[in-house]
């Protein structure tokens, strides 16, 4: 074996050396871990209800603001791409708001709202609405579905997907919640 080539073969076994280390670091030191979302709490604005009583019929408006906070326990930053939160009644979407793209500093927490209105031709044409609203008790879902991406040394991207769901009883009658339940599933 040449000169060169020994020269060759040590230059090639610490690039190789030190590419194995990055990568090592970038899976353990930098190892990302899911981002917490949490839904704190759940206003109701503007609710209105009335009912027509020889038309048999309902008007209802209402607009929620879900308080969001998101937490990332990564030393990297994780970038929230453009997304939407939906809200949904017994399956049907009947109201959806943009959530836009954003950057969560590493350790950082961040909070935002979400504000969702109701649309109401949409509520008020599902079958159940008659029987939801004689029982005084409407079930809405809040849906954030949040895709995103952690960058580990700038170079390799791992894709994340948080979804949040809160299940929220309104109390029609005395305008506000009867319940809310919040549950995150995240994939990394
Ligand atoms: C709901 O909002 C619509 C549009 O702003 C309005 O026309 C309607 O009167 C409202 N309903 C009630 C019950 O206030
Ligand atoms: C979210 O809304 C609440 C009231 O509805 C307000 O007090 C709070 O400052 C808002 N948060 C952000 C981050 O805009």
């Amino acid at each position: 074996m040449g000169k060169g080539c020994v020269i060759s073969l040590v230059i090639f076994s610490i690039f190789i050396a030190i590419a194995g280390t990055l990568v090592v670091l970038g899976f353990t030191v930098y190892k990302p871990q899911e981002p917490k979302i949490h839904v704190d709490n759940i206003n109701l604005d503007n609710m209105k209800f009335a009912f027509n009583v020889f038309q048999i019929k309902f008007d209802f408006n209402v607009t929620l603001t879900a308080d969001v906070t998101v937490q990332n326990p990564n030393k990297i930053g994780f970038k929230i791409s453009d997304t939407s939160a939906t809200l949904n009644y017994r399956g049907v979407k009947v109201g959806e708001a943009p959530i836009p793209s954003q950057e969560i500093a590493p350790k950082e927490t961040k909070k935002f709202n979400v504000t969702l209105t109701v649309m109401t031709a949409a509520l008020l044409s599902h079958p159940m609405i008659f029987n939801d609203v004689t029982k005084n008790q409407l079930p809405l879902t809040v849906v954030l579905d949040i895709p995103g991406q952690v960058e580990i040394l700038g170079i390799i991207k791992v894709n994340v997907h948080v979804q949040t769901y809160c299940d929220i009883l309104i109390d029609i009658l005395q305008k506000r919640l009867a319940s809310q339940r919040c549950k995150s599933t995240a994939n990394i």
